[in-house]
């Protein structure tokens, strides 16, 4: 009953997630996009101030905007400062981290061949390497680096592939995909709270005090500027992470933490293009080199050729099944394992602890339930993605058979 209501919390909280999310990067991308496509204004506007101009239409209406260069000759009663949209992403996204990754750790967040870790001891260094890492980034953007914006970004990257690698070393396969994420979202959200919010604050303080902006508040909006250009890299390679889940190919890869660094530099480097197009420097040249990326990463990645089928045999731990013992019939014999190791879970009514229904909608009964997932089990047992977590002791002779077995139906 428990996993059935953890069920709903998850959808509620997932919803909600991606609702925030899109309404945070879609604002983000779109003043990304208004304050590059900004135009010189008119004498009689840049006398007032305006260094930016721009109409557009939408929704069956005109607007105006206006950037200021400094500050508004008097200050609007309301100021809309979305800041809410990167608080509530971040926060339901914790919430999704708690609900799926640390209420059921066993399945989702350990993988017992990496390190054996207990499921407290697995969510407490979830929460030590988020926030370490977290503050590692707040250390160096306020230090001396962050304000060369070159060293900063690859220390910035170096780091992140490092942390890339050290996931896949602590936690399981999918969890390690969502903790980089992680990451990168908990670092856009404390840009946001830590960096981009108090230069705002300064600005606006000085002009309802009529005060210019001093060198302190020059230097805060000098580190919120660079902290923006660091959210912006962050979006495309964030939701690629967001989506990952669906595609257990890219993160149970043996080599699982170069697939996600690959995609960080295909992701980052279309962002720049997209950057410099709203510039208006449109050079279909940057985007050779995510294309070339692309393309490495789809070979790199093809999955090895299946042996040929060898004949399946009923392994130890399958005889204990009476019925199937010593039967020599392929599909019996193979479907006594699969119904050992992956029916607890993939079952309409599944007997695994922690789950409600059959995991993906997929019910594995039947040589034919077997033929119609075929594609997706070979992959998933070959790259040793499942059994989830190997909770139900797949033996690497087993996993041979199964591959060879399920790849000839
Ligand atoms: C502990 C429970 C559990 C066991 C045991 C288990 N699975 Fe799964 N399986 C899951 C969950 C959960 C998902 C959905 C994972 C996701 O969304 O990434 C899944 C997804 C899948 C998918 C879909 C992957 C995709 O590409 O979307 C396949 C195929 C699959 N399992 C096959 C198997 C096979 C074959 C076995 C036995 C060798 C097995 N599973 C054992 C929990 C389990």
């Amino acid at each position: 009953m428990g996993a059935y209501y953890l069920d709903w919390l998850n959808l509620f909280f997932r919803w909600f997630h991606v609702i925030a999310g899109v309404a945070w990067i879609g604002a983000s991308f779109y003043f990304v996009w208004l304050d590059m496509s900004l135009q010189k204004p008119p004498e009689w506007k840049a006398k007032k101030g305006i260094s930016g101009d721009l109409w557009a239409v939408h929704g069956g209406g005109f607007y105006e905007i206006a950037k200021y260069k400094l500050e508004p000759e008097e200050m609007p009663k309301t100021l809309h400062w979305f800041k809410w949209e990167a608080y509530t992403t971040w926060l339901t996204g914790m919430a999704m981290l708690s609900i799926v990754y640390y209420a059921n750790a066993t399945a989702y967040l350990v993988d017992p061949s990496k390190i054996a870790f207990t499921n407290i001891q697995a969510i407490a260094v979830s929460l030590a390497f988020l926030f370490g890492s977290y503050l590692i980034y707040e250390l160096i953007v306020r230090s001396h680096i962050g304000k060369n914006k070159l060293v900063f970004s690859v220390t910035i990257f170096i780091l992140i592939v490092i942390a890339t690698w050290g996931s896949y070393q602590l936690f399981s396969d999918r969890a390690s995909f969502i903790h980089v994420g992680a990451i990168l979202g908990t670092i856009m959200a404390g840009n946001v709270f830590f960096g981009i919010m108090p230069a705002q604050r300064a600005l606006v303080d000085c002009v309802r005090k009529g005060e210019k902006p001093g060198p302190d508040v020059a230097a805060l909006a000098l580190m919120a500027r660079n902290r923006s250009v660091m959210n912006n890299y962050f979006t495309l390679p964030l939701i690629f992470i967001m989506i990952s889940n669906h595609y257990p190919m890219m993160y149970s890869h043996a080599q699982g933490w170069l697939v996600l660094v690959f995609v960080g530099i295909i992701t980052a480097t279309a962002r720049h293009f997209f950057n410099e197009k709203h510039l208006g420097r449109n050079k279909p040249g940057y985007l050779i080199v995510p294309a070339i990326a692309t393309l490495a990463l789809i070979f790199w990645m093809r999955p090895a050729p299946i042996e040929a089928a060898p004949a399946p045999v009923v392994s130890a731990t399958t005889t204990t099944d009476s019925a199937t013992a010593g039967v020599a019939s392929g599909d019996e014999a193979m479907m006594a394992v699969v119904h050992e190791r992956c029916t607890t879970c993939h079952a309409a009514q599944p007997t695994q602890a922690g789950f409600a229904a059959p995991p993906a909608g997929i019910i594995l009964q039947t040589p034919e339930d077997m033929k119609i997932h075929k594609a997706k089990i070979v992959t998933a047992v070959q790259s040793g993605y499942m059994p989830l977590g190997n909770i139900t002791k797949l033996t690497d002779e087993e996993r041979q058979q199964l591959v060879a077995y399920t790849s000839g139906l």
